[in-house]
């Protein structure tokens, strides 16, 4: 291992037979940019709909293509200790690399990244880690995470990305423990704010891309608690010319699609939106989308929290408890308001990712700093008005993941 990050190893830029390509996304042009390392531009693609193949789109993707070698070593050898996190897709080690050359360094000199390896067998693993390629190859944008570079050598595949130093929404709204600390209300606000972005700005790219897999293992956070959108395996380029939907097969997690796509497989942008809401409401009450371990009637917490949403009056039963009271009650009723259309049944009711960031900026800190009540729950609320899973299952089975959902194929 001493002698890994000196060695200079080859880049090999793969290129594969159209056969051979797994991608069921849309292809888009190569266009703008570099891999934007250190800048945080926004970039929007210049979306052509001819389909490509794999090599075309391993070479127009703006990344680096590393040896195995290189992120071995990268990662010393993929020590357990370096594991940030396993998902579906497989394990997230931490690494070390040169952050000119990109060539791997001795661990803790250098840049830090976040190596993703690929441990599933199969199509699916395949087609997800070229559709992340394709994706997050070509749009930069602040919210989403940078991806630095892949290797695909032999059975190998691997996804090399920026390192955020605050890991997943998902560990700090969920996780006990010292290490996490129950996120402050502006916090909150914040990801809120800045996830939502990320969506709008995908939403609205020359041909909009769906995310589909919105929520909060793939919201990240980086030192100042800025939202990126990871993983893009299940992204699909959004309808053309007059068509409103793209037909897909049934993807995605439990607890966070949206009633209609589970229904008949139709793909919108608005698909995204009612995950953002489902996502939103778990910022609100620190509950999971799904929690079996809650009392029967509350598994569900869409479900258990709509009629909560209705009323102004009733919105504290569903605010975290963490949150001691420290929020803007203006803000909390607005937000909840807000996931409230997002969650409607139907996909027209609900606003486009563009207005949840126009309504999302109304109820940050600074905003609503004139507004702002910080009310301590014992207080508060008698005198408020009344107003206002992972893994395709091939074959179609469900598979419940349980306690902590996962992509899979719906149904
Ligand atoms: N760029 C990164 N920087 C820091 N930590 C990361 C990074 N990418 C992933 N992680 C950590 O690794 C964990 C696993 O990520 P991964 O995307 O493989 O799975 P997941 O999102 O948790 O689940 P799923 O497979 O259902 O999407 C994340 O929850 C996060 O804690
Ligand atoms: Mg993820």
């Amino acid at each position: 291992m001493g002698v890994c990050w000196s060695t200079k190893g080859k880049a090999v830029n793969p290129v594969f037979s159209a056969t051979s390509s797994g991608a069921d996304s849309k292809s888009r042009s190569k266009g703008f940019g570099g891999i934007s390392r250190g800048t945080s531009h926004t970039s929007l693609a210049s979306l052509s709909l001819t389909p490509r193949s794999e090599g075309e789109i391993l070479q127009s993707a703006n990344v680096k293509s590393f040896t195995f070698n290189e992120l071995r070593c990268a990662t010393r050898n993929f020590r357990p200790d370096s594991v940030l996190g396993e998902g579906g897709f497989g394990s997230v080690f931490k690494g070390w690399i040169d952050e000119h050359s990109l060539s791997p360094t001795k661990a803790g000199t250098g840049m830090v990244i976040a190596v993703k390896r690929l441990n599933q067998e199969g199509f699916q693993g395949h087609r997800e880690w070229l559709a992340e390629v394709n994706y997050l190859g070509q749009l930069h944008h602040p919210n989403l995470v940078k991806l630095i570079g892949y290797c695909l050598e032999d059975d190998h595949r691997l996804l090399v990305y920026e390192f955020l130093p605050r890991g997943s929404l998902e560990n700090h709204l969920f996780r006990r423990g010292s290490c996490f600390q129950p996120l402050s209300w502006n916090l909150r606000m914040s990801v809120a704010l800045g996830a939502a972005r990320g969506l709008a700005f995908l939403h609205d790219a020359e041909t909009s891309v769906i995310y589909r897999d919105f929520k909060t293992s793939n919201i990240l956070l980086d030192t100042n608690y800025k939202a990126k959108l990871s993983d893009f395996g299940l992204a699909k380029d959004g309808p053309t010319g007059d068509k409103s939907h793209v037909s897909t097969r049934i993807m995605g997690t439990y607890g966070y699609a949206a009633p209609e796509y589970l229904a008949t497989g139709h793909l919108t942008a608005k698909s995204d939106v009612y995950s953002f809401g489902v996502v939103l409401l778990e910022l609100l009450s620190g509950r999971r989308s799904l929690d079996k371990n809650r009392p029967s009637g509350e598994h569900n917490l869409v479900e258990w929290a709509r009629p909560y949403l209705m009323s102004k009056r009733k919105i504290f039963r569903v605010l975290d408890s963490r949150l001691e009271g420290q929020y803007s009650l203006v803000g909390a009723q607005k937000t909840a308001s807000l996931a409230l259309q997002c969650l409607s049944a139907e996909g027209r009711l609900r606003p486009t990712m563009k207005e949840v960031v126009s309504a999302l900026q109304q109820v940050q800190p600074i905003k609503d700093a004139e507004r702002t009540t910080h009310v301590k729950h014992a207080q508060s609320f008698s005198h408020v008005p009344e107003l206002i899973q992972r893994r395709s299952i091939e074959g179609g089975s469900l598979k419940e993941t349980y306690p902590r959902p996962s992509i899979s194929m719906l149904n």
